[in-house]
């Protein structure tokens, strides 16, 4: 579905991809995994056209990415989150959905002209639909609180909502589960498995490795811009180079278990 080839990136003197590969399947998760500065969020803003690539292709159901506004890749059906939250804190849970609906193809946008009535069911069956999103994420009850009262999991979880709005046939999800407690993943684990099984594709960007061993049919490992390792989790576990770049560290690091 989503082919990387030959990608490479650079800022100024500084290569951060230097010709990627990578393939997407169709179904199921794909894990992207790599030391910090890597480039893994990197390859997601080119992905997503937020930054162009020196070179390479990348091609989504055989539609040229790399040369496409955002708003039109959000169009083909590729949606994403990002790292650092981007949620509008001032506003409702449903309002933040709301603003996503509104770069959906199929308008929710309410007509200025619309009789009143017509409006206010307008209104409701948007309410509704926000509602609906909102519930794929378990916050439907908290659809009329402001985002910026929400605990940091849940605005992880608002986040996917809010991409899962525009009704992606990719979701990249950069880092969920950063900053959540193991409640929290286990919570976010099911619910991405909820969401393969819907038939959602989704890139995945972790640290955690169980959280990323547990979901990923396929894993890429990144460092330096470069593959050292891709396969099946398993794999990936046995690979020394993986290991020793960063599964090793990370474990010391973190505490964190394969
Ligand atoms: N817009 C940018 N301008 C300049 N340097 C950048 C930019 N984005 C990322 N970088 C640099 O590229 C490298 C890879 O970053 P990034 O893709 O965010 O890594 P990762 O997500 O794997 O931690 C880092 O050294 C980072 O500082
Ligand atoms: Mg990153």
């Amino acid at each position: 579905m989503l082919t990387l080839s030959a990608v490479s990136k650079n800022f100024g003197g500084l290569q951060v991809l230097d010709g990627l590969d990578m393939t997407v399947p169709e179904q199921g998760i794909f894990g992207l995994i790599g030391p910090n500065g890597a480039g893994k969020t990197t390859v997601f803003n080119l992905i997503t056209g937020l930054l162009a690539p020196n070179d390479g292709a990348i091609e989504f159901y055989g539609q040229r990415l790399d040369r496409m506004a955002p708003h039109r890749i959000t169009r083909c059906g590729v949606a994403r989150t990002f790292q650092n939250l981007r949620l509008f804190r001032e506003m409702t849970l449903s309002e933040n959905i709301l603003v996503a609906l509104a770069a959906h193809p199929r308008s929710y946008a309410l007509g200025a002209l619309m009789p009143l009535r017509s409006y206010r069911a307008a209104e409701r069956r948007e309410a509704e639909t926000a509602r609906e999103f909102l519930a794929k994420v378990g916050l439907a009850d908290k659809s009329e609180f402001l985002a910026g009262t929400l605990s940091y999991g849940e605005q992880r979880r608002l986040e996917i909502a809010r991409a899962l709005a525009t009704e992606p046939k990719l979701l990249l999800l950069d880092e969920p589960a950063a900053g959540m407690n193991s409640a929290e993943k286990l919570l976010l684990m099911d619910e991405i498995v909820t969401l393969r099984e819907s038939g959602l594709a989704m890139l995945i960007i972790e640290h955690d490795m169980r959280f990323i061993m547990g979901l990923c049919q396929q894993i890429t490992v990144l460092n330096f811009g470069r593959v050292i390792a891709a396969g099946a989790p398993d794999e990936i576990r046995a690979h020394a180079e993986v290991i020793e770049a960063y599964l090793g560290r990370d474990e010391t690091r973190s505490g964190s278990t394969l």
